[in-house]
């Protein structure tokens, strides 16, 4: 997408085929469209006095209006004058991009970030940048040819801003353009179907992005190296499949690395292709939808793919643990004890727990980096989306600082979580008769806060926060498909910190 910004001195001269504006609920005009207005001799006040404030349309699409040299003004609607807020500026520019890719235009112009001068107006360019994103995002990979004529159009969007917002507006919405194609290819990921989006179909995806960047380099272990390193617990998993599983590495740098001894920042995501449950089989209703449940994989290839563009300073890992979890012969049995690359041993009640199975190895593993700090993003439990629903992706963490990080870059983005307990009096849960830990909680209840515990056990040389995004990672229903996040929310996280360090420099 490109994007790009003007300074409004004479809106009514501007040409382009598409013209977005907003009209306040209240029925207050924007600035823009009241200089709009009186150029085109009370055009846009008519308006109006028609039906279109008090019916559900959200925009609407004028044509040949008097005095304006643009081809279509887009109404768009927004809340009252006084509750501007960054949801109502995402919302505009985003009815406004869809308006535009629904008639085909390839390039507009908008002016809702006239609205939010005098706000952190770079946290608003990149919104903006990010709900255009969304709205051009095309999922084609796997219909027939002509799907393809679908394709939005759309390649080109122009901000109208003043004079003095110039520069930060730039930058917002380089740095939204960039987290918004992270976005697409972690969505486009988690929409793609088992049987080509597999842990070797991961494997190419990172090597892609190594050879599409000189700062990122992979490393992808194989099933013995995986076997030799002690991972035993990961293994137990991928023994059902017929797809081989891997570990893939990558390791982003900045040419100017800073010069501290600060470790990694290091993201760990799930990569389960497909989740079956194994021998605790699940049920077949929905079964479809667990090909997203490498969407914490997805979001860390994603998060890599925004870093070619960011030029971030940090040195930043990223860990994936990827296979299936299917029945077999030689699949996981309930009561199956394995021994982690930890040393501590693991008794399998449940083999639809597995995604634990995974991580733990995985988060001994990211101990050699000397991390600075751990993340890990997984679609770990039904009992989060229980919790928390698609709202916000749930959070648990000990370290208070961390969390406070997380949270705020999800507010700041959009992209929001929501912390939650771990307490030590939940561990007793995971105690077992026959090994050091049970892979699921002896009694019901807290499903998401026992399998964070579980995940604490292995972390306790490090700083570490757990993200649950199996709510938040995709959309049921009619608008099924997989959503980009937490995409945003990690790279506002690692833009933050980025800056932070910047200043203590
Ligand atoms: N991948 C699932 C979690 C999940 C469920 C994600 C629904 C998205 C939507 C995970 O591997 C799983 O099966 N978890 C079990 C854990 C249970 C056996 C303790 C669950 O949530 O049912
Ligand atoms: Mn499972
Ligand atoms: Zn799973």
């Amino acid at each position: 997408m490109e994007l790009n910004t003007k300074i409004c001195i004479h809106p009514n001269e501007i040409k382009t085929e598409a013209l977005g504006i907003g009209i306040y609920a209240d029925g207050f005009l924007t600035k823009i469209a009241d200089l709009l207005d009186q150029a085109s001799n009370g055009f846009i006040r008519d308006i109006l006095n028609t039906e279109f404030l008090s019916n559900e349309q959200k925009t609407l699409i004028l044509y040949k209006i008097p005095g304006i040299m643009a081809k279509r003004i887009i109404l768009v609607k927004l809340g009252n004058k006084s509750d501007y807020s960054m949801k109502i500026h995402a919302n505009a520019e985003e009815e406004f991009a869809q308006a535009c890719v629904n008639i085909k235009v390839s390039e507009g112009v908008s002016t809702f970030l006239l609205n939010a001068h005098n706000r952190n107006i770079r946290d608003y360019a990149r919104i903006s940048a990010i709900s255009i994103g969304k709205s051009i995002y095309f999922y084609s990979l796997t219909f027939s040819k002509e799907h393809f004529n679908l394709k939005p159009k759309l390649k080109k969007i122009t901000q109208l801003i003043n004079t003095i917002d110039d520069h930060e507006v730039n930058i917002g919405l380089q740095e939204g353009n960039a987290i918004a194609s992270g976005m697409e290819l972690s969505r486009t990921l988690g929409d793609l179907p088992s049987n080509i989006c597999t842990p070797s179909y991961l494997c190419k995806e990172a090597l892609k992005l190594e050879q599409e960047s000189d700062l990122i380099r992979v490393q992808i272990i194989d099933h013995d190296k995986i076997k030799s390193l002690g991972m035993n617990s990961f293994l137990s998993v991928a023994r059902g499949s017929n797809e081989a599983p891997f570990l893939i590495v990558l390791r982003y740098k900045s040419q100017e690395q800073e010069k501290s001894d600060i470790g990694p920042t290091i993201l760990v995501g799930k990569g389960v292709t497909f989740d079956s449950g194994g021998i605790s089989i699940k049920a077949s209703n929905h079964m479809d939808e667990m090909k997203y449940d490498m969407c914490g994989a997805a979001s860390v290839l994603g998060t890599f793919h925004a870093l070619k563009k960011l030029k971030l300073p940090q040195e930043i890992i990223g860990i994936i643990p990827t296979c299936e979890n299917l029945p077999s012969g030689k699949a996981n049995k309930p009561g199956d004890i394995v021994t982690s690359m930890s040393g501590q041993t693991i008794e399998i009640l449940n083999t639809d727990a597995e995604g634990r199975l995974l991580l733990c190895d995985a988060l001994t593993y990211v101990k050699r980096f000397s991390p600075e700090v751990v993340i890990d993003i997984a679609t770990l439990t039904g009992a989060c989306v229980v919790a928390l629903g698609n709202v916000n992706s749930g959070l648990f963490s000990k370290d208070s600082y961390l969390s406070n990080d997380l949270i705020k870059a999800g507010k700041q983005i959009m992209d929001p979580v929501w912390q939650m307990p771990m307490d030590d009096d939940y561990q007793t849960q995971l105690e077992s008769n026959f090994a050091d830990i049970a892979n699921i909680g002896n009694s019901s209840g807290a499903g998401s806060v026992t399998a964070a515990c579980f995940l604490s056990r292995f972390t306790s040389s490090y700083r570490w926060a757990h993200l649950d995004i199996a709510g938040t990672a995709w959309t049921k229903g009619k608008n099924k498909g997989s959503t980009g996040r937490p995409v945003p929310m990690l790279l506002q996280f690692l833009l933050n910190q980025a800056e932070q360090r910047r200043k203590k420099l």
